[in-house]
């Protein structure tokens, strides 16, 4: 009968290459296999092969189920399995090794080189490709020119691609005479396809060399020849299979305010504000964040009793503390601003400018003034907006009717000036910010301003202006009315809703980490 753990002899030593089916019912017929001391002639016999003993033709078997190599690619063989044309890097291993079936573990272009992880063991594997778990990965690169020192703050904001995605923030490191020097080494957390040579494209440089020297914590081993591997040390191992638990603890819950913390009529619950309170209490920094200004957060804050930080402005301005004194800004070049109020004057609707800490408005209609109430937001009147000359980080529309405001979207999704980018920022709002702002860059720049990995966040949140945050994150959390989009990006979603859905997020994820 077959018991728990066990599987077949002749299973157990044609995985480890020892001989083919066929030719273990011979070998195991002429008694040349033993278990346990035993002879076993029938090679259907099961056994648990991490606790019985085989000898075969005398010798003791070491059972593994998985193998981990460490190849120093070549260049000119694909990271692939299998390809019609190409070489892969199965085809440098030898049938000991193939026949555990071992896969890359990522993908490096056919052109590059360095540190290639092999192994058959799918769990690691997964652990250290999901784009949830921000490994980090390092390359050495020779550029086809130099890149001037600013181009270090600009990959630690993260790159806009050729196709309008923006990368997580990259770590650039330019070696030896940053005025002279075209080499570089360059750490990213995700992978997307040619992603170190898009970015540098992206700052109008080209790659010329590109060799992976880090996969995170495991550093290419320099004495591997190219096309050369072997296995991993256990120290190795026991590093790259610890790298998660050992970054776990968590030092900081991004909350979005509306829709995911506060109700809908913009209360919020004895039992959320108990729960937040308890993660404040347990040490891990709460940081709000919000579509809207920082003043209308600010009374979310006093009524949990705490203060901190508000990512404000869908992610254009940070502030700190009950003085909301600015930690960083990302304006609106004037004259685009400019353009965009003509454009929007010439579209009738209500819209407001924003500062990092204050909201003008030049008139105010019914409907808006009930909005502010209900955000508790005092707006400062102007005389015409075009008198704010710089400071401005976001102008948004107020339309009560969303129907008017998907057409209005629609309409001016096809003649938005370069510069600027809109967002639906809830069902009522459109916000005009600059580009590549978001929730998700601001929550990354300020965790990383306070020596946090995204490993170390936790992000909770339930409309799509909070995609790039919950992405960030390590952890990032969908509470039950979040739109399909978000529900998808989520690592988790609770099963309630912006009532008590922070609590139950925090019970689960937060505080029983
Ligand atoms: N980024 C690239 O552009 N290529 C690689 O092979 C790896 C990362």
């Amino acid at each position: 009968m077959k018991a728990k753990g066990t599987q077949r002899l002749d299973k157990v030593l044609s995985s480890l290459g020892i001989a083919t089916r066929s030719e273990l019912k011979k070998m195991a017929k002429q008694g040349r296999i033993l278990v346990n001391g035993e002879i076993v002639k029938d090679t259907s016999f099961h056994l648990n092969p991490e606790q019985d003993h085989i000898h075969v033709d005398g010798q003791a078997v070491t059972y593994k189920k998985y193998i981990y190599l460490m190849l120093n690619k070549p260049p000119g063989v694909l990271s692939a399995t299998e390809d019609l044309r190409d070489r892969t890097v199965i085809d440098l291993l030898t049938e000991q090794e193939k026949h555990f079936a071992p896969f890359p573990v990522g993908r490096l272009d056919k052109d590059t080189e360095g540190l290639l992880l092999l192994t058959n063991d799918g769990k690691l594997a997964h652990q250290l490709l999901s784009p949830r778990k921000h490994v980090d990965k390092t390359y050495f690169a020779k550029l086809d020119g130099v890149v001037g020192e600013e181009a270090i703050f600009s990959f630690q904001q993260g790159i806009q691609l050729d196709d309008g995605y923006v990368t997580m923030p990259a770590v650039l490191k330019l070696i030896g005479d940053a005025i002279q020097s075209n080499e570089i080494e360059i750490t990213i957390q995700e992978g997307k396809y040619h992603q170190v040579k898009r970015m540098f494209e992206a700052i109008g440089r080209k790659v010329i060399y590109l060799q992976r020297i880090r996969m995170g914590n495991l550093d290419l081993d320099r004495t591997l020849p190219l096309g050369s591997y072997r296995t991993l040390t256990e120290t190795e191992l026991v590093q790259l299979q610890s790298i998660h638990k050992s970054k776990r603890a968590i030092k900081l819950l991004a909350l979005d305010v509306d829709g995911t913390l506060l109700r809908d009529d913009h209360s919020l619950s004895e039992v959320n504000i108990a729960s937040v309170q308890k993660v404040a209490a347990s040490g891990i920094e709460v940081v709000l964040c919000t579509g809207r200004g920082a003043p209308s957060a600010l009374p979310v804050f006093q009524q949990m009793g705490l203060s901190g930080t508000i990512i404000s402005h869908n992610g254009a301005a940070t502030v700190n503390g009950d003085a909301l004194e600015v930690q960083q800004q990302i304006e609106i070049e004037t004259p685009i601003y400019k353009e965009l109020l003509v454009m929007l004057r010439n579209s009738q609707l209500f819209f407001d400018v924003s500062t990092a800490t204050s909201l003008f408005v030049e008139n105010l209609i019914p409907e808006a003034k009930k909005m502010y109430d209900l955000y508790e937001v005092e707006p400062e009147f102007i005389s015409d907006f075009e008198s704010l000359d710089g400071g401005v980080v976001k102008v948004t529309v107020y339309e009560p009717d969303p129907v008017r405001l998907d057409d209005f979207q629609q309409t001016l999704s096809k003649i938005m000036p370069a510069g600027i980018t809109m967002v639906r920022s809830g069902i009522y709002f459109i916000d005009f910010m600059v580009p590549s702002v978001n929730k998700g860059v601001a929550l990354a720049h300020y965790a990383k301003s306070r020596g946090y990995i995204p490993e170390q966040v936790v992000a909770i949140g339930n409309y799509n202006n909070d995609i790039e945050m919950l992405h960030y994150a390590g952890i990032g959390i969908a509470v039950s009315n979040s739109t399909q989009e978000v529900l998808e990006v989520a690592d988790f979603v609770v099963a309630s809703n912006n009532d008590d859905g922070v609590s139950d997020a925090i019970a689960s994820y937060v505080l029983e980490s």
